[in-house]
């Protein structure tokens, strides 16, 4: 399996990404190394960075010297590298972390597993770079209701075209329990799993198209994929499914996180 396939619609720059995703990864960070644990003293692995919103949040609490990250996205790295000076952004995969064993207390994922290839190898490398006694932690959307801008893109591409590959039935690890398998299987304990929600304002409809038209995750993709004929037709169809907003719009974004300990 190529574990860079899934970063392929990720090559856009740090600007780009925050006005689609970035607005609800900045708020979900700061939860996300809450519920992991993340304190002053330790050692931080951000796996798939992106542009670097968990790893700014991983500086704030760690300093600089001890935030490593990695993401297999070129540009990614290079906009990770310059919003967190100082911090080590390599490229690589979760299935192959380019880090050493046992040099971190903590690594991270957030909004990362769906996109991974191979999800067994991803646990099993993000296991090997904690010392005993660290903590592995990941989070990604709950597909099933709670992503709203998403929930609604690919409910209005489904009106349209059935065979839409909409994320909430494509996706793996968007229900409960399925991230607290997955550490299990990767030989983690004393395992825990909670949601979180973050939530994101647009000024108008407007605002949210243009992020779909960036082309950026399966959603991006698909939007920028279709003719010109089709793309206006889905776009009426998810200004509907939002009721016609007139002015701005707040989507809330429900997400599940799980950590667990290496004994
Ligand atoms: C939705 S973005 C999340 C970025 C960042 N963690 C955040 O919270 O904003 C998904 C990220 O996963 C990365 N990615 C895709 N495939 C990956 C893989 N196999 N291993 C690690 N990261 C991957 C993409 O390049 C992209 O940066």
């Amino acid at each position: 399996m190529d574990p860079v396939a899934g970063a392929r619609t990720f090559a856009v720059s740090g600007e780009a990404y925050d006005a689609f995703m970035g607005r609800y990864s900045r708020p979900l960070a700061s939860q996300f190394a809450d519920f992991a644990g993340v304190a002053a003293g330790g050692r931080a692995l951000d796996v798939g960075c992106g542009p670097g919103a968990l790893t700014a949040e991983l500086v704030k609490r760690l300093g600089f010297a001890q935030v490593s990250a990695c993401d297999p996205s070129d540009s990614f790295v290079v906009a990770c590298t310059e919003r967190n000076p100082g911090v080590d952004v390599r490229p690589g995969s979760a299935e192959r972390v380019p880090f050493d064993d046992a040099r971190f207390d903590v690594a991270l994922s957030q909004l990362v597993l769906h996109f991974v290839s191979d999800p067994a190898a991803a646990g099993r490398e993000m296991r090997r770079v904690v010392v005993p006694g660290g903590i592995v932690a990941s989070c990604v959307w709950d597909f099933a209701e709670g992503m709203e801008m998403l929930h609604a893109f690919w409910e209005a591409a489904l009106a349209l075209d059935p065979d839409a590959p909409a994320e909430q039935r494509v996706m793996r690890f968007g229900t409960a329990g399925e991230l607290s398998q997955w550490l299990s299987d990767a030989g983690m304990e004393e395992i825990t799993e909670t949601a979180m929600s973050v939530s994101s304002t647009y000024r108008d409809f407007d605002e949210l198209w243009a992020g779909f038209l960036a082309g950026i995750g399966p959603a991006g993709s698909y939007c920028v994929g279709l003719p010109p004929d089709r793309r206006e037709r889905l776009r009426a169809a998810l200004n509907r499914q939002l009721g016609e907003p007139i002015g701005s719009i707040t989507l809330s974004g429900g997400a599940r996180a799980a950590r667990g300990v290496r004994s």
